[in-house]
């Protein structure tokens, strides 16, 4: 039996024709690509994972572009697979079979940023990492960050609702992001590209496109609220013996760090020996079985270390964490978080890596990661986790040395039935893309899927946006 994850047969869309390339060449010119070579990481996900064969990837500049392009792709049943960054890992971002692919990469402009209300109006394909740069010179900052921060777009962060290291101080995307410019299937534009921080006036329409995996619209221009810079920062990496302490020091941290933690984050051993292993990262403190990654932001350098002072002491005589060690300075804090931040990269290097991303109670999040090694036994190569303790969100990633659907079979359902079981999600920032879409009733009941449908019918009745993915098989 196939897996649920496994693609459905390819609908029946229109199939490319010379014509239809002459009409994209004409209105994109230089930009309408074909070249199999130049196609091809375009046609495979950042894990490797998935892939595809669209013969034809389109590069528009402008909204006025993807508006043309949408008009015509909906006239003559054309699938397309909006693509940014190509960061995503549910195998969301390519092409199932030939769908077109939707470039955002030349939709990089910043169009304006106040720097009073500090809201930032800009492109979708702007790279995160480029908008973070332009805001530090500015004395502020993106509300959120992530590890693929070199690569992903801001419109892909947007149409995947990201979370990342920062959700616990500045929120999601749902209460950052103020407007929005969506191109519709249809090829018609839709201007929610608010810059006010409070509108009420009817049904917030931007949130439908906040998370919607670029199955409901084409997003190409994005109005965000960016915080001020802080004036102080600090990273600790510490290391517990138990989860449980782990625990404890996230409830110390709340309590004496208060309005100056930023970020709550850990990892495991196992983690810890892949970035050993595979990227030389050493370890700056000594081993331990958990380890913790604590920023704090604030705006009186003195007030902060006083603060974290009390607090690792505390942390220390109650013998919550066994060692550790405190950053100031910029390239110190780098090398700390990249101990966090490049887990998921020290992944890729064991082999195959199926990845889970559960929301839970987090009291429970360590429990899956036992439950699954237990459960699987020799099976896997790796079963590691880390994650947003913060948010209460596990990665837990398995690894094997190729893809196996044996180690598949023996991983779903049980790590679904084993979050539902706790009212948990099974996806808290990644999305579902192709490979969760018909997992989702693990999480949504069936009338709240059903009106997704609805949704989706109403906003691109011919189904060409985004095709196989988000929506389970049994909607359409
Ligand atoms: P893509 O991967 O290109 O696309 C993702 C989805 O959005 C696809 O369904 C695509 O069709 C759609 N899409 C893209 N652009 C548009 C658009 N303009 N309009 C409509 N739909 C669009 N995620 C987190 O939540 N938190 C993390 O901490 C995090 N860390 C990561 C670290 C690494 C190293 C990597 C590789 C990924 C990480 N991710 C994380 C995954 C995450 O989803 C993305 O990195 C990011 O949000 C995707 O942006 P992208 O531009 O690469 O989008
Ligand atoms: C992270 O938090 O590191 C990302 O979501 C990526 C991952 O899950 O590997
Ligand atoms: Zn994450």
């Amino acid at each position: 039996r196939p897996s649920p994850a496994a693609a459905p047969d390819r609908l029946p869309f229109s199939r490319i024709t010379q014509e239809d390339l002459a009409f994209f060449r004409k209105i994109l010119p230089g930009r309408a690509v074909t070249d199999p070579d130049l196609l091809e990481s375009s046609n495979v996900d950042w894990l490797k994972s998935v892939k595809g064969s669209s013969e034809l990837l389109l590069r528009p500049q402008t909204t006025e572009e993807v508006s043309q392009i949408l008009k015509y792709c909906n006239s003559r049943n054309l699938a397309v697979n909006p693509q940014g960054g190509n960061t995503g890992l549910v195998g969301g971002s390519v092409p199932v079979y030939d769908e077109i692919i939707l470039s955002t990469a030349l939709m990089n402009n910043i169009l304006t940023f106040d720097s009073i209300s500090g809201i930032l109006t800009c492109q979708a394909g702007c790279v995160l990492e480029n908008l973070s740069l332009y805001l530090d010179d500015r004395d502020y900052i993106m509300p959120l960050d992530l590890g693929a921060k070199g690569s992903c777009h801001i419109g892909g962060n947007v149409a995947t609702n990201a979370g990342g290291l920062r959700l616990l101080r500045y929120g999601s995307l749902r209460g950052t992001v103020l407007g929005l410019e969506v191109v519709l299937a249809d090829g018609r534009v839709l201007d929610c590209l608010a810059t006010l921080r409070k509108d009420n006036t009817g049904y917030d329409l931007k949130q439908l496109f906040i998370g919607s995996e670029g199955t409901l619209g084409v997003i190409t221009s994005v109005s965000i609220l960016c915080p001020r810079k802080p004036k102080s920062v600090n990273v600790v990496f510490l290391g517990c013996e138990t989860f449980e302490q782990l625990l404890k020091t996230f409830q110390l941290s709340r309590g004496m760090l208060g309005e100056i933690l930023s970020a709550f984050e850990f990892l495991d051993s196992e983690c810890m020996r892949l970035l050993n292993t595979h990227l030389k990262l050493r370890n700056p403190i000594s081993d331990c079985p958990f380890y913790i990654v604590i920023e704090t932001s604030g705006s009186d350098s003195t007030h902060d270390g006083e603060k974290l002072h009390h607090f690792l002491e505390e942390a220390m005589t109650s013998s919550l964490v066994t060692d550790g060690t405190v950053a100031t300075e910029d390239s110190k804090i780098k090398a700390l978080w990249s101990m966090r931040e490049r887990v998921t990269e020290a992944l890729t290097h064991e082999g195959f890596t199926y990845k889970y991303d559960i929301s839970l109670p987090v009291e429970r999040i360590y429990q899956l990661v036992t439950d699954m090694r237990e459960h699987l036994g020799g099976r896997a190569k790796s079963v590691v986790g880390y994650g947003h303790v913060g948010d209460g969100n596990l990665h837990l990633n398995v690894t094997s040395a190729a893809k196996d659907p044996a180690l598949l079979a023996a991983i779903e359902p049980f790590v679904y039935e084993w979050t539902a079981s706790c009212n948990g999600s099974i996806s808290a920032e990644h999305g579902l893309g192709l490979k969760k879409r018909n997992y989702i009733y693990y999480s949504k009941p069936s009338q709240a899927v059903a009106l997704m449908g609805d949704i989706k019918a109403m906003l691109d009745p011919k189904g060409i946006l985004n095709p196989y993915k988000t929506l389970p098989d049994d909607l359409k």
